[in-house]
């Protein structure tokens, strides 16, 4: 799709590179790369290509979002970048939070992503239940990222890679553990740990193993088990693209 980007003043792009190095800093210094990516995540993933409602447009600070069911911990990474989020005023939070998991990914060791400013902050929080279901499979991923949200089957799996970062927490999900040995380290080892089967400490949600038992998805696996490049290469892509649904479209 062609993307009819905003143009922003020259002082808010100034702003944005201020803020991206600030928030380098910052998310090396507190080691909350995995709750930023997950926040910028679940502020873009409730986007719906039907009523073209939800999506990454701030809404996610608002109470009512953050005690969506999902969504549970968040209010901790909220919490957090408030206070460097008070120093640029003239950001929205629309931005501020996909930056912040732009950010995430390039500290962590993961590939660049191309970054558009000038998302509007919107009123509106979407309805609970957009996002998905950690205990469901195959189909429920491909209605949630590709009938709700326009996204394809290669998105579906190299974003699942997101999950070479962090980690479920108990209190949060039900779920615990990690995904990989180093969690704070952004590589292919989600795809290599899920093809690896079983090991002692390394978590597989439903989600997760659903990609290896799908016959469209598996090859992807595969694929970027063996080949971090091409991992790189679609993840950037369609982070991007999630970052921006429903944003300039033309
Ligand atoms: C495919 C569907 C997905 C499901 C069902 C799912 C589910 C989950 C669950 C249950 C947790 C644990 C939350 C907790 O207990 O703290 C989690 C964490 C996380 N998710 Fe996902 N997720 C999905 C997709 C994604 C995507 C697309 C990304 C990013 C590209 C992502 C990034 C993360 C990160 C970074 C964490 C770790 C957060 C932390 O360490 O605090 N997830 N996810």
């Amino acid at each position: 799709m062609t993307k009819n980007y905003p143009k922003v003043s020259e002082d808010y792009q100034k702003a944005i590179d201020k803020a991206k190095r600030k928030l380098r800093g910052f998310i090396a210094e507190k080691g909350c790369a995995p709750l930023m990516l997950r926040l910028a995540w679940h502020s873009a993933g409730t986007y719906d290509v039907k009523t073209k409602s939800g999506g990454p447009f701030g809404t996610i600070k608002h109470g009512a979002e953050l005690a969506h069911n999902a969504n549970n911990g968040l209010d901790i990474a909220v919490r957090l970048l408030e206070p460097l989020k008070e120093q640029f005023p003239m950001i929205s939070y629309a931005d501020f939070y996909q930056l912040a998991g732009v950010v995430a990914v390039e500290i962590t060791g993961g590939p660049e992503i191309p970054f558009h400013p000038g998302r509007e902050d919107k009123p509106e929080p979407p309805p609970e239940g957009r996002l998905p279901d950690a205990t469901k499979g195959s189909d429920h991923l491909r209605d949630v990222f590709g009938r709700a949200m326009g996204l394809s089957d290669r998105d579906i799996v190299a974003l699942s890679g997101g999950h070479t970062l962090g980690r479920c927490h108990k209190e949060r999900s039900g779920f615990e553990g990690p995904w990989t040995t180093n969690p704070l380290i952004f590589d292919n080892s989600y795809f290599t740990e899920l093809l690896s089967g079983e090991k002692e400490g390394l978590l597989k949600l439903p989600t997760d193993l659903a990609l290896l038992s799908d016959p469209i998805f598996r090859p992807l696996v595969e694929k970027y088990a063996a080949d971090e490049d091409a991992f790189f290469a679609d993840y950037s892509e369609a982070h991007m693209k999630l970052s921006e649904l429903g944003f300039a479209e033309a």
